[in-house]
């Protein structure tokens, strides 16, 4: 008998109308309506992802993230589990609403069960950190935090950067993942 493949159809899922790249794998009970995912991307469960969203290549977006409409994401862009995006900035119940874009650029982080409000471009490797509430603009490379998020430091520092060569080499927990180009800028 043939052996199922992880890459088989996921099941209890509701996937309807998307264009979908090559490599990419994507897990069970996710929502994917009406919107293009690119090549070599992970996709965990119980990811909600709306009409015209448009997400790069060798993107990972960890279980219980929603990516409503009028969101986009460029390459390399990991996103933690239980991310929200937003797209609509007075919400109500009936009448009209502004849809607002946000774009999330190519390396960027986003921790941890961050929100995101609406009509945000997230700069080039930026990275957030878990439970930020992103209300502004975040520079290219910038590290931001808390509620409102407020920058406190960059990846291109270079004490920041031996900090993170460190921690993989001789850092507390176990190393995991395949050897790879540095994936910082
Ligand atoms: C943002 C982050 C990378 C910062 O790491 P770091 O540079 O090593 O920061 P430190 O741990 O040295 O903390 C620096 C300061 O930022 C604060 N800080 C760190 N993470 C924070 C967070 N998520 N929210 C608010 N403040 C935070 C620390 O309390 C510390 O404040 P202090 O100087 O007043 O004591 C990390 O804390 C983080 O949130 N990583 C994301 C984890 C995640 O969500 N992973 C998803 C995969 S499971």
């Amino acid at each position: 008998m043939r052996k199922e493949k992880r890459e088989k159809k996921p099941k209890y899922a509701i996937i309807k109308d998307i264009e979908i790249g090559e490599g990419t794998r994507v897990y069970d009970q996710v929502n994917l309506y009406k919107c293009k995912i690119g090549k070599n991307c992970k996709i965990d469960a119980f990811v909600y992802i709306e009409e015209g969203v448009k997400i790069g290549n060798n993107i990972k977006i960890r279980a219980f993230t929603f990516i409503p409409e009028g969101i986009e994401i460029e390459d390399d862009v990991f996103i933690g589990p239980g991310v929200i995006f937003t797209n609509d900035k007075y919400p109500r119940a009936r009448g009209q609403w502004r849809l607002l874009r946000t774009k999330v650029k190519k390396g960027a982080s986003i921790g941890a069960r961050a929100v995101i409000l609406p009509g945000i471009t997230i700069g080039k490797y930026a990275l957030i950190a878990a439970g930020s509430v992103v209300t502004k603009d975040v520079p290219d490379y910038a590290i931001v935090a808390g509620n409102p998020a407020r920058v406190i430091g960059y990846v291109i520092n270079p004490k920041f950067r031996k900090k993170v060569k460190e921690f993989l080499t001789n850092g507390p927990g176990e190393l995991r993942g395949k050897r790879a180009d540095w994936p910082w800028p």
